[in-house]
């Protein structure tokens, strides 16, 4: 709506998980380094954890187009309210495996042939499951028991949990005790500084064709970054919704009376001391 009168060639605060977008904060870069490492040598289970909005699904998505441009088979797991009925016929799906889809004694024969005849290849295959703090204990023992699946030279399937740090909770928990041992590499996202709130708004803008941003002055940025506590995923619906105001409003400049208005139809909780009026 407003991209032509600010000069962009795309929407800069979209809420999917682009990876176009990444913007390699310290934390993100590191997640994303760990989870390339995690699979390339087969570390079996690794564990990614965040708050909601910090991240995670994008992460997940960088990963696979790594995986893609590395021709290493994946099955994505990103509805985890499952029977493990369920998360086997998504399993065989995604992977195409040959066998009756429905039939969980069947994928796993098929998946098991899968493995090991990559395996001898010396290749990999990895398991992507998000939203993991929904999984159910039936889901999360069958995931146990494919971790266990390995030859002399490490895990035949790499699997990558993420979830919000409830699920760091349920695998605190005794019936997770054998899981939680076998987490081999844990990352954990965390909110932006201030810094690189305002470095992020800029990249994004960036990305979207507006190079060195002016519409958001360090002022403004600061109580972006109060208001949203640093999350990506609010920053971007009061960026988008600034940016909307200004255009509504003609302005080429975001003005802090403009973030008020925002932060209250979004109900950010703020930061900085109550507003007057
Ligand atoms: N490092 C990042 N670079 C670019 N965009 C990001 C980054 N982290 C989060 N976002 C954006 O924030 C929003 C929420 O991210 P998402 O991955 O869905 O979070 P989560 O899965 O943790 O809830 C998305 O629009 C995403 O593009
Ligand atoms: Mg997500």
């Amino acid at each position: 709506m407003y991209k032509a009168f600010f000069g962009l060639i795309s929407n800069p605060f979209n809420l999917s998980p682009d990876p176009a977008f990444l913007y390699r904060s310290p934390h993100h870069e590191e997640a994303l380094a760990n989870l390339i490492y995690g699979v390339q040598s087969r570390k079996g289970f690794i564990l990614l954890t965040g708050e909601v909005g910090t991240g995670k699904t994008t992460m997940l998505e960088c990963l696979r187009d790594h995986l893609d441009s590395h021709r290493i088979p994946f099955a994505f797991i990103f509805n985890s309210r499952l029977t493990p009925e369920q998360f086997f016929e998504m399993i065989a799906y995604d992977l195409d495996l040959p066998c009756s889809r429905t039939s969980k004694t069947e994928v796993l024969f098929a998946l098991n042939a899968m493995l090991l005849e990559r395996a001898n290849q010396n290749k990999t295959t990895v398991l992507m499951v998000d939203e993991g703090q929904n999984l159910s204990w039936d889901v999360l023992e069958e995931i146990r028991l494919l971790g266990n699946l390995e030859n002399r030279r490490g895990k035949l399937l790499q699997i990558i949990i993420s979830g919000q740090p409830e699920l760091d909770d349920k695998l605190e928990q005794d019936d997770c005790r054998q899981l939680r041992q076998r987490i081999a590499l844990r990352c954990r996202l965390r909110p932006f500084s201030a810094e690189e709130t305002a470095e992020y708004v800029g990249s994004r803008l960036a990305r979207s064709g507006m190079r060195d941003q002016s519409v958001f002055s360090p002022e403004v940025l600061l109580q972006i970054h109060r208001g949203t506590h640093g999350i990506p995923r609010l920053i971007n619906s009061v960026c988008d919704n600034m940016l909307l105001t200004a255009f509504a409003l003609e302005s080429h400049v975001a003005t802090l009376q403009m973030y008020d208005e925002v932060a209250r139809d979004l109900r950010l909780v703020p930061a900085a001391a109550p507003q007057a009026g």
